[in-house]
């Protein structure tokens, strides 16, 4: 049940100087940083990290949202989600981004609930995005910028293994003892 999860803290949380309060967060709430850098991604590494297939996803959720926003839609879905995948990846290397790996029972999920919802406007307060974020995607998307939820965090156990893979080599992460593991083991 000990897991791993990969966590960027994106081009805005950088830009917004959210870094330190960002993971201020999870070593308080008990996650242990075995792995951390900044990096300033290529397009090509940005679409490895957010590859094709999330194009029909991100068209048909932008959809609901412009539905939820009284925003109209011209473009058809696959339209859509071909731009807002564009927006995403273009900002994703507008500035540098810092690259963390996360250990800690549970830390998938965890995670993902410390982050909030994927949308700034839908995110509670008390998580990530809700705490310092507030355009939504929808807005993002029709005015034609990434949306900038400060954070990814993985999804699954599975996707964290990919995705730690693709960011991080074997020698990045580190195997430690913090201070209550070595006290209380
Ligand atoms: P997704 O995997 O749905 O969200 P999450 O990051 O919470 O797992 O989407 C991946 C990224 O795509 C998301 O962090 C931001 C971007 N995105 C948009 O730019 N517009 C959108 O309408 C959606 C749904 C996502």
């Amino acid at each position: 049940m000990i897991e791993r999860t990969l966590v960027l803290l994106k081009p805005d949380a950088v830009q917004r100087a959210l870094v330190g309060e960002i993971i201020h967060r999870f070593e308080r709430a008990g996650l242990k940083i075995v792995g951390l850098k900044m990096i300033w991604v290529t397009e090509e590494f940005a679409r490895k990290h957010y590859p094709e297939d999330l194009i029909p996803i991100i068209g048909r959720k932008t959809l609901e949202d412009w539905k939820e926003l009284g925003i109209s839609a011209e473009e058809s879905p696959e339209e859509l989600g071909k731009r807002a995948h564009e927006d995403l990846i273009r900002f994703t290397t507008e500035a540098p981004v810092i690259a963390m790996v996360l250990e800690g029972v549970h830390a998938v999920k965890i995670v993902r609930k410390m982050v909030g919802h994927t949308s700034p406007h839908k995110a509670e307060p008390g998580t990530i995005r809700g705490d310092y974020s507030t355009i939504s995607m929808g807005y993002a998307t029709k005015r034609g910028f990434g949306g900038r939820n400060l954070i990814h965090a993985s999804g699954t156990p599975e996707e964290a293994e990919h995705e730690i893979e693709l960011w991080f080599s074997p020698n990045e992460i580190y195997d430690y003892p913090t201070v209550h593991e070595k006290h209380v083991k």
